[in-house]
């Protein structure tokens, strides 16, 4: 059976990149490797569109984020984060194992965070240094408003903004220059297109005067050593060879594609996907500002989103993923994240439509793919 990958990461990888990773492996400290690096630099900073150094870690994306904190705070520091899903707790869990005190702003999953509360916190606490929040909250599909929380953020000196990006970066915009974002943390496993095992992280220049003061241990994650060796175009550590010949390779076609289309492209699928689901009576878990990135929808009553998943795999060999701690049971994801296409999500939504019915839901059979063929089928 032909298999297919819908999760919000990781995702599918095209071949072509598939195939340039392949090729046999060559050592870092040559000048052959520095020429894919700088390529893949240079790509970078054109995807966060930033004149910033974006570094290259060799982990997932957790530790682009644990880099990002314990980069630019300092213990007993106190940081406001807005918890608006799993990916929110992580940020407060980095915080906590390095001393860091959380302001916690729990917001309903499903939700978006409202800028104006973040304000509110920060004019009555003048000891926070910090804000930190995901971009694209992948645990709930909802977009927080990065841009209004920028413009809060930057007026202040003493206050970073640190965002999580993981799904954002590569899928719409997030201009990391222009909006005044501090640290902006992305991955490889989601827009990027590749297998997962690297973290890319941009710091502004206000976040680099916070690290001079910042106390909080690091060492594999120190971006000064990073900061310091990306302008000879190569790594503290010994670099994830074939995962940065993979990224040179796609950002090249980022580059023929282009920002703007790129972002097309995926709030096109996210526009599609989310009609089709709906064309066939389902509700879409994001109450507001669903994200681009990929779109969580409920399973219908009575029907537990277990069970959608399992029959889409074994019937069709479409992997989509569920949901997490209060989510679970309840509703599925489907990542439109990178090499997705709009036959994909055609495909998938079909798929649904044969496995509701199979599981008793009562529906206009097809509608949901008409949605979606509609939306999709055209230029
Ligand atoms: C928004 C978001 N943040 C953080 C992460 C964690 O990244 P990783 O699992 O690559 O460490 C993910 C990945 O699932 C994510 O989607």
């Amino acid at each position: 059976m032909k298999r297919y990958l819908f999760t919000p990461g990781p995702v599918p990888v095209p071949e072509e990149i598939l195939l340039e990773m392949a090729k046999p492996i060559i050592h870092h400290r040559t000048a052959e490797f520095e020429n894919i690096f700088a390529e893949a630099r240079e790509g970078l900073k054109y995807v966060f569109q930033t004149r910033e150094e974006v570094f290259i870690l060799a982990s997932s994306g957790t530790g682009g984020m644990e880099g990002a904190v314990a980069n630019t705070l300092s213990s007993g520091d106190k940081a406001l984060v807005v918890n608006g899903g799993k990916f929110g707790e992580r940020w407060m869990k980095i915080c906590q194992a390095f001393g860091v005190e959380v302001h916690e702003i729990k917001v309903e999953w499903g939700n978006a965070v409202d800028p104006q509360q973040i304000e509110e916190v920060l004019k009555k606490d003048s000891s926070i240094r910090a804000v930190l929040v995901q971009a694209s909250e992948t645990s709930t599909g909802v977009m927080h408003p990065v841009k209004d929380i920028a413009e809060i953020t930057r007026q202040r000196d003493d206050v970073l903004l640190i965002v999580d990006g993981i799904t954002a970066v590569g899928v719409f915009p997030i201009p990391f220059d222009e909006w005044g974002i501090d640290v902006l943390v992305g991955g490889s496993q989601k827009a990027f297109m590749l297998p997962p095992g690297l973290a890319f992280v941009a710091m502004s220049q206000k976040a680099w005067k916070f690290n001079e003061k910042s106390n909080l241990p690091k060492f594999y994650f120190d971006f000064k050593r990073y900061l310091k060796d990306a302008k000879n175009n190569t790594t503290p550590w010994t670099p994830a060879v074939t995962l940065i010949i993979g990224l040179a390779a796609v950002l090249r076609r980022f580059k023929e594609e282009g920002l703007e289309k790129i972002y097309t492209r995926h709030a096109r699928l996210a526009h599609g996907t989310r009609e089709g689901l709906k064309a066939i009576g389902l509700e879409l878990f994001a109450k507001n500002s669903p994200s681009p990135a990929l779109t969580a929808a409920f399973a219908p009553s009575g029907i537990n989103a277990g069970a959608i998943i399992s029959r889409l795999r074994e019937r069709f060999g479409m992997t989509l993923a569920g949901g997490q701690d209060q989510a679970k049971g309840k509703i599925f994801r489907i990542s439109h994240m990178g090499f997705i296409d709009r036959a994909d999500i055609i495909a998938v939504i079909s798929a649904i439509e044969c496995v509701l019915k199979d599981l008793g839901y009562d529906f206009e059979f097809g509608a949901g793919t008409k949605r979606a063929s509609e939306i999709l089928g055209t230029e």
